[in-house]
């Protein structure tokens, strides 16, 4: 399975490449750019399994909300590049965002399945794998939100 992660910012891009290559792991390109943007260039329509989104940044100020990187023009997006039954894997400690990502992937617009049934988060989203930051938020007690969206793209 290959993986593709994208990240705007220079210095994580190459922090991340580096660790990757430290750790020897071969099946992953990370890439320094927007992916809103950069998605629909690189990628076929259909062509995905899963994408993830982990602790994206929650632009907490009201008037800065429209820069949060999953709306509905990224849901449109995310369904044109899964493959049928793909997946979405989304994590926050936002509750407020949690549910804005509920809402919008639930809004009807397009055809995606909660794994844990409409308007409920997914205690146990069977990845399994915390990245460092979820990791002090477990050890701290900040409760993590989890979504699993399957997409019925026929
Ligand atoms: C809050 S951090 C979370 C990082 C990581 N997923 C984690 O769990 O620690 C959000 C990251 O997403 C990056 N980012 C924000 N918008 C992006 C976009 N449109 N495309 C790619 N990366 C983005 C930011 O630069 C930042 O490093």
């Amino acid at each position: 399975m290959g993986l593709v992660g994208f990240e705007t910012r220079k210095a994580f891009t190459k922090r991340l490449t580096r660790r990757a290559n430290r750790l020897g792991i071969q099946n992953v390109e990370l890439i320094r750019g927007d992916a809103r943007k950069l998605l629909p260039v690189l990628f076929e329509p259909k062509s995905i399994s899963a994408v993830h989104v982990q602790f994206p940044d929650p632009w907490w100020k009201k008037r800065h909300q429209r820069r949060r990187l999953i709306d509905g023009y990224f849901v449109t997006l995310v369904h044109n590049l899964l493959a049928p039954g793909g997946l979405v894997f989304l994590r926050t400690d936002v509750l407020d965002y949690g549910r804005t990502m509920m809402e919008t992937f639930e809004d009807g617009t397009h055809r995606f399945e909660n794994v844990a049934g409409q308007g409920s988060f997914i205690d146990d989203d069977g990845l399994g794998v915390p990245s460092n930051r979820e990791r002090r938020y477990l050890a701290a007690g900040t409760p993590v939100y989890r979504l699993v969206y399957k997409s019925s793209n026929f």
